[in-house]
């Protein structure tokens, strides 16, 4: 080929043109078997892009210690924070592509609004591997390189759920402290509309029901997951004379943040005028209620699982490795299972 183009200079041209067009082609030629290799195992460096919601969410910050522990260090992560704002992230995205990510992990600011996204990554062709924060099966068929890692709220919540039932069962008076055959409740439900606020606050409470336990809600208070916001919530119950007996909270911050409201109103007696609280994740802070008993109960939600099947898909995928190992449900889902943790067994998630 570099013959042929030669040939179109007569000898009396300058020969400087003639070589600096052969080093033009020989670079070309180089550079298009070199794309040709990224599709395949031996490719060099591979950029992974992550964009969490928000990184002061305990949960999601855990997750990515994990992911960025267990990632091997001669791969690229690049982890962006949206701040809660959908824009920011669609911005984020746009800058991960351009930056030449192999795949991009997106934990969605808004689960109902994917539409930029998932329009980018159609248009350049990049793997999304979104987890945490579910979108609609509808969108996540849009390709089959959109996958989504997490885990399954209806589960989590029947075993909180479960969890209470046992205790107040075994317990009786202890958690039913006014002795009238029912169960004065609270919900701490996480963020409107996020699948493990909606399906987490449902199931827990119809598994108790079906548990025979009479039910009877003195509050139901939206936290968005936060400490903070369960904190005041419960005191504003408290300080208003609600009886509580229970509180179900859809994750471990929420419930922390009750016992904190309980910590700061009755200082020293805290303990003696808690009820029964109930958690979802097993963060640590989570774990050392649990191991300090303010809190009887939490459901793992297994953070490290869920770190290492998005790491080890994203390398898949980037690769062009196989993926039939990786417990690939309906060609996208990765769902890691939720286990019950208590006083009995919280050592081996406190320390392992
Ligand atoms: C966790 C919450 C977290 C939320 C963020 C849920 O699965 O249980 O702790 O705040 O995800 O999306």
């Amino acid at each position: 080929m570099t013959k042929v183009i030669s040939r179109l200079y007569s000898r009396s041209e300058n020969r400087r043109k003639i070589i600096s067009i052969n080093i033009i082609l020989i670079i070309l030629l180089v550079s298009i078997t070199g794309c040709s290799d990224t599709k395949s195992d031996e490719k060099e460096t591979i950029r992974i892009g992550v964009s969490v919601y928000d990184s002061r969410d305990t949960f999601i910050t855990q997750l990515m210690d994990e992911f960025n522990s267990y990632a091997d260090p001669d791969v690229t992560v690049v982890t962006y924070n949206a701040g809660q704002n959908m824009k920011e992230q669609n911005n984020q995205m746009q800058d991960m592509i351009d930056g030449g990510c192999d795949v991009i992990c997106i934990n969605l600011v808004d689960r109902t609004e994917p539409e930029q996204i998932i329009d980018l990554a159609l248009s350049y062709d990049v793997p999304v591997i979104f987890f945490n924060r579910e979108l609609t099966q509808e969108d996540l068929q849009r390709s089959d390189k959109f996958y989504y890692v997490g885990s399954d709220a209806m589960e989590s919540g029947i075993m909180q759920g479960e969890l209470a039932a046992a205790d107040i069962l075994d317990e009786g008076t202890n958690i039913d402290t006014n002795n009238d055959g029912m169960i004065q409740y609270v919900m701490l439900q996480g963020e409107a509309g996020h699948q493990d606020a909606i399906v987490r606050s449902e199931y827990s409470v119809e598994t108790l029901i079906d548990s025979k336990i009479q039910l009877d809600r003195v509050g139901l208070a939206i936290a968005n997951f936060n400490r903070t916001q369960a904190q005041s919530k419960i005191e504003q119950l408290i300080n208003s004379d609600a009886q509580i007996e229970l509180i179900l909270a859809n994750n471990d911050d929420m419930a922390l943040g009750a016992i904190d409201a309980y910590l700061n109103v009755y200082g020293e007696n805290a303990k003696l005028e808690m009820p029964a609280i109930y958690g979802i994740d097993g963060t640590i802070g989570g774990l050392e209620a649990i191991k300090m008993e303010y809190m009887r109960g939490t459901v793992y939600n297994d953070k490290e699982g869920q770190a290492h099947a998005m790491y080890d898909l994203a390398i898949a995928l980037a690769t062009g490795r196989s993926l039939d190992d990786l417990g690939i449900e309906d060609g996208h889902y990765i769902r890691l299972p939720h286990t019950k943790i208590t006083l009995d067994n919280v050592n081996e998630y406190l320390y392992q």
